[in-house]
């Protein structure tokens, strides 16, 4: 069994130490507030920012997740989030003479500036404009150039339980999509984030990036319609398409999860018909 340490436990390292938990590994979950970290998993109150914080770290740690996200959407905030903290931690391991066989940086697909709905895998180019993806591909590199094999997951959109803003946008009438060019959007279910690295950390000798994307990009369009439907909500309204507003910085481009599913993992929800019908009945 391994000792496991979730940087950053939250929405997503919280589901996966639950599981990590009850496949008896040994599990601490890292946050500046560990009030509600699942059973099995135990609090290490810690601040990614703050190095002196991080000298008690458990020790003989085998396996690392780092999954701290940014606190708003600034540059200086990603800078803190995925390149400051995750250099502390690994300085942190290291000082403490730790050797972990793997570490594992959650990342985005944010690292991909390509907008007009290629296909994108693992190999294809990444020359973020904007500076999340920028910060994200900073991190990523500061891992797989450092001391330790490391592993990079970039996940799409990540929704689940209690992630109900598109769904709460579509039920009150204000969902809207972009006339002109489809957009694709890329996206994947808490569970399949937790159930994919949880797997990853299994793999003898995985790669070094994996895209955590499920089966299906799809146009927006499609997406909101679809769940309009399931909602029984009117459907989303059409808006005049315009250069550099959200959508365009949320990039349109689709994702292969070849590798992943080569790997072995097996999803739970391989498309959002399947995840969000299971989230609209958790919520009803
Ligand atoms: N949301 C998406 O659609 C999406 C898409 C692709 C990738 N991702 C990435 O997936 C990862 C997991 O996402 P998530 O939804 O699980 O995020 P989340 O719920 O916000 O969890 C992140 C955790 O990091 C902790 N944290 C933040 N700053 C910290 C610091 N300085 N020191 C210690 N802990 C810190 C927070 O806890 P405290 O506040 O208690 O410290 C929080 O519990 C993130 O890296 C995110 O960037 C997300």
């Amino acid at each position: 069994m391994s000792r496991v340490l979730i940087a950053g436990c939250g929405y997503v390292g919280t589901a996966l130490g639950e599981r990590l938990a009850a496949d008896s590994h040994s599990v601490w979950g890292l946050r500046r507030r560990p009030l509600s970290l699942p059973q099995g998993v135990l609090p290490v109150s810690a601040d990614l920012a703050v190095p002196s914080s991080l000298e008690g770290l458990p020790s003989d740690l085998d396996v690392v997740f780092y999954l701290a996200s940014a606190a708003g959407r600034e540059d200086a905030l990603y800078r803190a989030a995925y390149v400051d903290g995750l250099r502390n931690l690994l300085e942190a391991l290291g000082k403490q003479g730790q050797r972990p066989s793997r570490v594992f940086f959650v990342s985005s697909t944010a690292v991909y500036a390509q907008q007009r709905g290629e296909w994108v895998d693992e190999s294809s180019p990444t020359q973020p404009t904007h500076f999340t993806g920028a910060r994200l591909l900073e991190g990523e590199r500061m891992l797989l150039e450092g001391p330790f094999p490391g592993v990079v997951v970039r996940f799409g959109g990540i929704y689940g339980p209690r992630r109900t803003r598109l769904f709460d946008s579509v039920r009150a009438g204000r969902a809207e999509y972009a006339s002109g060019r489809a957009r694709f959007t890329n996206r994947i279910h808490r569970d399949d984030c937790a159930g994919a690295l949880r797997h990853l950390m299994n793999v003898e000798s995985p790669d070094p990036i994996y895209l955590g994307v499920d089966c299906e990009p799809t146009d927006e369009r499609s997406v909101l319609e679809w769940l309009a439907g399931a909602l029984g909500a009117q459907p989303p309204r059409k808006v005049p398409a315009r250069e550099g507003n959200a959508r365009a910085t949320g990039g349109n481009k689709r994702c292969r999860n070849e590798r992943l599913l080569g790997s072995g993992y097996a999803f739970r929800y391989p498309t959002y018909r399947e995840g969000y019908r299971a989230v609209i009945a958790e919520m009803t």
